[in-house]
């Protein structure tokens, strides 16, 4: 969600900045802007629409220092003069996040003569930087003397023409790196906007404010006390970004799932048992009178615990509950210090459930968890434990390897939790694992279906609902296959489980409503089977994912696809595959903006 770019060098940055917007381009965004320090002043460009929009608009411009921004809009219409950066007197500026004091601001800077031209919340930070540069001509002493009447996120980058060379930047809530160059300073939203030109990257802290320039950084905190934060050496390589030989990033990350499980699951090597510290060095000691979990998480995230839950009461005996995290941390609930909480988040990001994660704390609930893909996110760094999937950056809006690594860990979670209650016997613990490793070769297997599952795609592409049926943990599968295709492919589609269809849904099927069903074969096949009955008797046209060893089988309006192997448990990780993929080729039939579908942001750093 919104992008920012920054860089002081010494040649021309114009191309760095646009290639790293372009890397930023898959967190969502409407509108694009750069701001160059040129001769004559700043030289700002906007555009409505893509960076290639920007990229001619601004051809033929140079500069060596200058700051770029690509906005998803939340206050004001996607339009040109909304677009960042916003210009006031001799500074511009561009901000990620949301300020909530802005319309207390916006009369302050109104009332001294400050005429707004947007309807951002960004633009009162511009004036107010312009209002107190009038009596702090420092532009660093400036932005943080704004900084400290911010109330809000943010993460800004400003420049000032009266200042040539300096940029400033400051976070607070919203995400914020800076790069060290050979050649020049950097800053941006994530590292793979930074990875064309340094892999030593230095995450910025909450409450910290620093200043580039083409050879120097310096970084304080609001207070005015110096920090050094450490160097990092990035492990991204510039192909993991890249899209090679795939269509889109969702196809490619699809594909990557084998690998990047099996990159997850390298901790557990070739061992026979499994060891809690692999969730961190305090693990064994904060799970050993763990009563109960709680899991926070939104969107496909949540999607994971909730397949979850089945997993850690069925070989843990722990309770679970899941909550949305935009839920939780506005409702009064029952606190209990005893209970594990755990965080899931692709990001590390997500406003609400970094929100949902301090709500628990703050709560005297101090046991947490972080399952994240990002190492250096706020909610990695705000949990006492963590496992980091090693799922590498996703860029495609729509979540799919970040799950299924995030639904490995949680059966690893299961299983560390089952063993401290010696609630795992020795065998199993070994099966378990045995069957964990060989779930690369598993996915791969389910991969191969692509063809069939396309031309499923085209059959039902033109429909405009779906419902996806699911039953015990493949339940969660069915929700996390309906988010998918509506939105990429925005046909409306809903879940339930599938005993739930007499007592409402089934009044919608017909002939016009395809129904996708997942449909392993576990212990709730049988009943499932009776409420495919009742679909089918109403007209509905059924698409379903069986096991290689179930026996249903395909009749007139009844499609059957079959997975490779039968998974046990672990199932929901390969039937989840296929649900991909359906959706991906009903969006290439609609011809949908598969990796960037509309009104959606990869990274949701807003309330
Ligand atoms: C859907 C999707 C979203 C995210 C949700 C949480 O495909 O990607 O539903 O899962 O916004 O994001 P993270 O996992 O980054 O917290």
């Amino acid at each position: 969600m919104c992008g920012i770019v920054a860089a002081a060098a010494g040649s021309n940055i114009v191309s760095v900045l646009i290639e790293g917007l372009k890397k930023l381009e898959y967190r969502g965004y409407d509108s694009a802007g750069l701001a160059l320090l040129a001769a004559g002043g700043i030289e700002r460009v906007r555009a409505v629409g893509r960076v290639a929009e920007l990229q001619t608009a601004a051809s033929g411009c140079s500069a060596h220092t200058g700051i770029a921004h690509t906005r998803w809009a939340t206050h004001g219409a996607p339009a040109e003069h909304n677009a960042h950066p916003h210009v006031s007197g001799s500074i511009a500026v561009v901000h990620n996040g949301i300020i909530e004091n802005y319309e207390s601001l916006r009369t302050e800077l109104s009332a001294q003569g400050y005429v707004f031209t947007s309807e951002t919340d960004t633009e009162s930070i511009a004036h107010l930087i312009d209002a107190t540069l009038k009596g702090e001509p420092d532009l660093f002493a400036a932005v943080r003397s704004v900084c400290r009447r911010l109330v809000g996120a943010y993460a800004i980058a400003v420049i000032d023409h009266q200042q040539p060379g300096r940029i400033v930047v400051a976070r607070e809530g919203s995400p914020l790196l800076l790069g060290l160059g050979e050649d020049g300073n950097y800053a941006a939203s994530d590292a793979s906007a930074l990875l064309q030109v340094t892999r030593n990257m230095v995450y910025l802290e909450n409450g910290d404010i620093a200043e580039l320039t083409a050879s120097q950084v310096r970084i304080e905190r609001l207070d005015g006390t110096p920090v050094e934060r450490p160097v990092h050496v990035s492990e991204l390589s510039a192909a993991a970004v890249e899209l090679g030989e795939f269509r889109h990033y969702m196809q490619k990350e699809i594909f990557e799932q084998p690998e990047a499980l099996a990159n997850t699951l390298e901790i557990i090597g070739g061992a026979h048992s499994i060891q809690a510290g692999i969730f961190g060095a305090q693990a064994a000691q904060l799970l050993a009178d763990v009563d109960h979990i709680l899991i926070l998480a939104c969107g496909t995230s949540s999607h994971s615990g909730m397949t979850a839950r089945y997993w850690i009461e069925r070989i843990a005996g722990v309770a679970c509950t899941v909550e949305i995290a935009s839920e939780y941390r506005y409702r009064v609930s029952v606190p209990n210090p005893r209970q594990l909480v755990v965080a899931i988040s692709q990001s590390g990001e997500t406003a609400d459930t970094l929100a949902a994660l301090r709500h628990a704390k703050a709560l005297g609930q101090n046991k947490t968890l972080a399952i994240c893909n990002v190492p250096e996110s706020a909610i990695v760094r705000e949990s006492m434990l963590r496992f980091i999937t090693r799922a590498g950056p996703e860029i495609g809006v729509a979540s799919t390897k970040a799950f299924t690594t995030q639904l490995a860990a949680l059966f690893l979670l299961a299983l560390v939790v089952a063993k401290q209650r010696g609630q795992l016997s020795p065998v199993d613990e070994a099966a378990y694992l045995d069957q964990l490793r060989h779930l690369p070769v598993a996915v791969h297997k389910v991969l191969t279906l692509e063809p069939e599952i396309a031309i499923w795609a085209r059959r039902f592409a033109d429909k405009k609902h779906a419902l996806f049926l699911g039953r015990g943990r493949h339940y969660p599968i069915a929700l996390e296959g309906a988010l998918k295709l509506k939105e990429i492919s925005y046909i409306h589609a809903e879940a339930y489980p599938a005993g739930e269809l007499k007592h409402g849904p089934l009044a919608l099927v017909d002939t016009d409503m395809p129904v996708i069903s997942v449909a392993p074969n576990d212990e709730l096949l049988e009943k499932l089977k009776s409420n495919l009955q009742e679909v089918r008797a109403r007209g509905g046209e059924l698409y379903v994912f069986a096991d290689a060893d179930s026996e249903l089988t395909a009749s007139d309006g009844v499609h059957v696809l079959r997975l490779p192997e039968h998974y046990g448990l672990l199932s929901p990780i390969l039937h989840v595959i296929p649900l991909q993929l359906l959706s991906y080729h009903a969006a290439l039939v609609k011809g949908t903006d598969v990796d960037k579908p509309r009104n959606l942001a990869k990274s949701v750093t807003v309330e």
